[in-house]
Formats: structure tokens, C-alpha cells, sequence
């Protein structure tokens, strides 16, 4: 495995690799790289023949409360797990190359980008849109692999890239979680035992949601009400929302269909996590 940093290097090792007939697989990552990482590593290995990481702690994507300047970084870990998951290639762009001076230019998703995340972090979207259309670019991959965990991201790339005929197939892979449920984040290192006991609600709030709609409840609205009051009766627990929508819309919907997810984004103590679950009626 080697790594680069700038562009020319990267785009002249992705095109050997596909002049030699190879499928390029990518993987955009912040680093702090965890088991959920490492899954869409390997898969990307499964489906492809040479395997590009990134690595970027991408500034605009924050906002200017938040977590940029604590952001995990321990590139010589994440090194090591992208060796054993099998990458080809591991790129590490520095912020003065992929936002030079004077750099002006952004990618903007309309609809999908205003409602949950959206709403509580209001330029986030604008900055992954366009550091993920950068990286894309920049790597020219035939695939691309994106985590279930950040469900409204996957579904905004997937459409800026329909949108931009971005000629590149999205894949969305599963949350991996711990045994005890908790989905992995590079953000669960920030939590206390308290506050990461305390997290153990999110995905006890999806089971919930999950059981009653297996159950056959209809009323949505019983069922948020049930997963808001399990959530808000945890110690150290804010909830953001905790919602049922449309998996593809991501509009709110009043009553069960064949492809809907339940989404949660809540605080636990100063730590804002997010999970979801796709669910089916029955
Ligand atoms: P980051 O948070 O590092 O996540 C990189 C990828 O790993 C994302 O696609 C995310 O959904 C996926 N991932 C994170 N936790 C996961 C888990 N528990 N199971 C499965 N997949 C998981 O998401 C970003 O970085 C950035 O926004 C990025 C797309 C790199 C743009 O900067």
C-alpha cells in the first residue's frame, strides 16, 4: 500500500491501475478510521480491483461551534487499518490543496439538504457536496462507498451525482455497531462511561420503532411519541429529532410504506450522535 498527496500523483496511479484494466473502488473518510470504516474498505476490496482511502479532515463541513479542531487525527492507525482491509492506495490531501487561496466555488443540493441534519447544522451539506464532488473528482473512481450510518448523506450524494452526471455508482453499505448496539463513530471517543451508557438509547429508540411497526402499528405518530419519550427519559440525553420519513425523499410520513427509515440525532452530554434504521411495513 503507499500513499500520496497531491492530485497529479493520485490521478497518474488511479489511470495505471485502469489502463491495466482495473475497477477503482473509493472510499472518502475523515480518519479515526473504526471498524465501520474499515467495512466499506473491504468492501470495497470485494467488488474492485484497486482500492483508494481518503483521508481529510474537511473544514467546511463544520460548523464554527463545532468539533473541527478536536476532530481525531491519528494518521499512523489509520495507515495500519487500511493496509489489513486491503487498500491500494491511501490519499491524504492537505487543506491548502484542496481549498487554495481565493478558493470560491461550492456545490449546493437543494431539498434533501434542508430537513434533518440540515436544519441543526445549516452549511454542513454544503461543505461534504463539495468535498466529495472534489475528491471524486480529483480520483475519477468507478465506485464509490458510503456508509448507512450517515443516511442523509448517502442520499445527497446519490443524487448530486444523478444531478451532475458524476459518472460514478454510489454503494451505501451497513452500519456496523458494537455488540451492545452503539453505532461506531469517530465521535463515541469523546464520550464519558456515563454518556456513552446514556448513548445506548439511540438504538434502543430504532429497536423500538422496529418492533412496533413489526407488530403492525400504523400510527407513525405513536410511534415517534414512543421513541422521543424512551429517548428524553435518559439521563444526559437531548433529543435533536427522532423521525420516520420516506428512504428516498426524506419527507416525513404519516402513515407505514414499504421503504422508510427512523432517524435520530441526539445529543448525549456535549457529543451530537447520529443513528438510523430502515424499516418496512409489514
Ligand atoms: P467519516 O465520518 O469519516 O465517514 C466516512 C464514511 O464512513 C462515511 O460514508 C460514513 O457513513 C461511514 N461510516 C461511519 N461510521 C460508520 C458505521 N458505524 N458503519 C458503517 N459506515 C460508517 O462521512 C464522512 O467522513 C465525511 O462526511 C466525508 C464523506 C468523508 C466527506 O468529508
Amino acid at each position: 500500500m503507499d500513499t500520496v498527496a497531491e492530485i497529479p500523483e493520485l490521478r497518474q496511479r488511479v489511470q495505471s491501475a485502469r489502463q491495466g484494466g482495473a475497477v477503482v473502488g473509493f472510499v472518502p473518510t475523515m480518519g479515526a478510521l473504526h471498524a465501520g470504516h474499515v467495512s466499506l474498505v473491504e468492501a470495497a476490496r470485494r467488488d474492485c480491483d484497486f482500492v483508494v482511502v481518503s483521508i481529510f479532515v474537511n473544514p467546511t463541513q463544520f460548523g464554527p461551534n463545532e468539533d473541527f479542531e478536536k476532530y481525531p487525527r491519528v494518521l499512523e492507525q489509520d495507515l495500519e487499518k487500511c493496509q489489513t482491509a486491503g487498500a491500494d492506495l491511501v490519499w491524504t490531501p492537505t487543506k491548502e490543496l484542496m481549498y487554495p487561496p481565493h478558493f470560491s466555488s461550492y456545490v449546493e443540493v437543494e431539498s434533501l439538504t434542508e430537513t434533518l441534519e440540515g436544519t441543526t447544522r445549516p452549511h454542513h451539506f454544503r461543505g461534504v457536496t463539495t468535498v466529495v464532488t472534489k475528491l471524486l473528482l480529483s480520483c475519477l473512481p468507478d465506485m464509490a462507498y458510503f456508509g448507512a450510518k450517515d443516511y442523509q448523506q448517502q442520499a445527497i450524494v446519490r443524487r448530486m451525482c444523478l444531478d451532475l452526471n458524476i459518472p460514478v455508482e454510489i454503494k451505501t453499505c451497513p452500519i456496523i455497531r458494537n455488540e451492545d448496539g452503539l453505532a461506531l463513530s469517530s465521535r463515541n471517543t469523546y464520550l464519558s462511561a456515563e454518556e456513552r451508557a446514556s448513548a445506548l438509547s439511540l438504538s434502543r429508540a430504532l429497536n423500538l420503532a422496529e418492533e412496533r411497526i413489526a407488530a403492525g402499528e400504523t400510527d407513525l405518530e405513536r410511534i415517534k411519541t414512543e421513541m422521543h419519550a424512551l429517548l428524553a427519559g435518559t439521563p444526559l440525553i437531548k433529543v435533536d429529532y427522532a423521525t420516520i420519513v420516506d428512504s428516498a425523499t426524506l419527507e416525513e410520513i404519516s402513515a407505514p410504506q414499504s421503504q422508510m427509515v427512523a432517524l435520530i440525532a441526539a445529543w448525549s452530554g456535549a457529543t451530537r450522535l447520529i443513528d438510523n434504521r430502515e424499516l418496512s411495513a409489514v
